[in-house]
């Protein structure tokens, strides 16, 4: 079982220890299974070409051969192309289903959102704008300067709304996710990990697509700004095909695509002072 979101391998329910760069070798490879995947586009992908030879793939996937008790001439999971680069040959489990319809008011919480946030100051109107925009439309932008707030206001409302939604409120956190390698490819893995989803419904949007159709959910993609390229037309393609899916984005800056609402967060205002000064007219 492969969790991107969580940067983490499970083999018989126990987790894999594997370095930074051995996982994101794998990832890359897992989502594209079958496919040869060239050395070079490896070394950009993992180590963004910075001074580093051919053998440092060959390194990596070794270690993580030894990690996966894998064997190179009988490959169950990477097999080499010879002087080309590496194809995953491995079948992997999906991440157990979400569990549809389970939410209830009163009821379980519903999703992965993270439970506990300290109390929020100050931001009712905010709250309140965003509260209504969720209620009326499917595709609403948060956005608003570095640090403002934005993720904070968009968890905390997911959160109090999350039981409005049959399938509850999910978080696809893309903050980790490198800029210049994010593809769509990446996206729909990140997002299926996220949600649980079989990992062959990552394979291409119209898969997607159909693993979402059933869904009643609110999704909260948090910290878009550096992938907007890619995610701003797979979001369109889902928020078209997908009538259900209710998406809640955070982002400095707005996704620009068709049934988009956007609120723009200000700065908390800088409380007065509770002491004052007054000048002799
Ligand atoms: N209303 C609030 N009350 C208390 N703390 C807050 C509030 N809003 C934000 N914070 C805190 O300020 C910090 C930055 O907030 P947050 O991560 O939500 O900003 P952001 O706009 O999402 O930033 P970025 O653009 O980097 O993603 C966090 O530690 C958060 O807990
Ligand atoms: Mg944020």
């Amino acid at each position: 079982m492969l969790d991107i979101a969580n940067a983490q391998l499970i083999r018989q329910g126990q987790p894999v220890e594997l370095p930074p760069k051995s996982f994101a070798l794998l990832a890359y490879l897992a989502q594209r299974p079958g496919e040869l995947v060239l050395k070079d586009t490896l070394l950009d992908v993992v180590w963004g070409r910075r001074f580093v030879s051919e053998g440092a793939v060959k390194t990596v996937v070794s270690e993580l051969r030894a990690a996966l008790r894998d064997d190179a001439r009988a490959p169950l999971w990477i097999e080499t192309v010879q002087r080309r680069g590496y194809r995953f040959v491995g079948r992997l489990q999906p991440l157990p289903f979400l569990r549809r319809g389970r939410c209830r008011p009163g009821g379980d919480p519903c999703g992965n959102l993270p439970l506990s946030l300290t109390p929020a100051i100050a931001r009712e109107a905010e709250g309140a704008a965003l509260d209504t925009l969720l209620a009326n439309h499917r595709l609403v932008t948060l956005t608003g300067a570095a640090g403002v707030g934005k993720t904070r206001l968009a968890l905390s409302r997911a959160l109090a709304r999350r039981t409005d939604y049959a399938d509850g409120a999910w978080l696809l956190e893309l903050a980790p996710l490198a800029a210049d390698t994010c593809d769509e490819a990446t996206l729909r893995a990140t997002l299926a990990s996220a949600l649980q989803l079989d990992s062959a419904a990552a394979a291409a949007n119209d898969a997607l697509v159909r693993a979402l159709r059933p869904m009643t959910l609110l999704l909260v993609v948090d910290n878009a700004e550096h992938v907007l390229r890619p995610l701003a037309p797979l979001l369109a393609h889902l928020h078209v095909q997908l009538p259900q899916l209710h998406l809640l984005v955070t982002s400095r800056e707005p996704l620009h695509i068709p049934g988009e609402h956007v609120l723009r967060l200000a700065p908390l205002s800088v409380p007065a002072p509770e002491w004052t000064t007054t000048w002799p007219d």
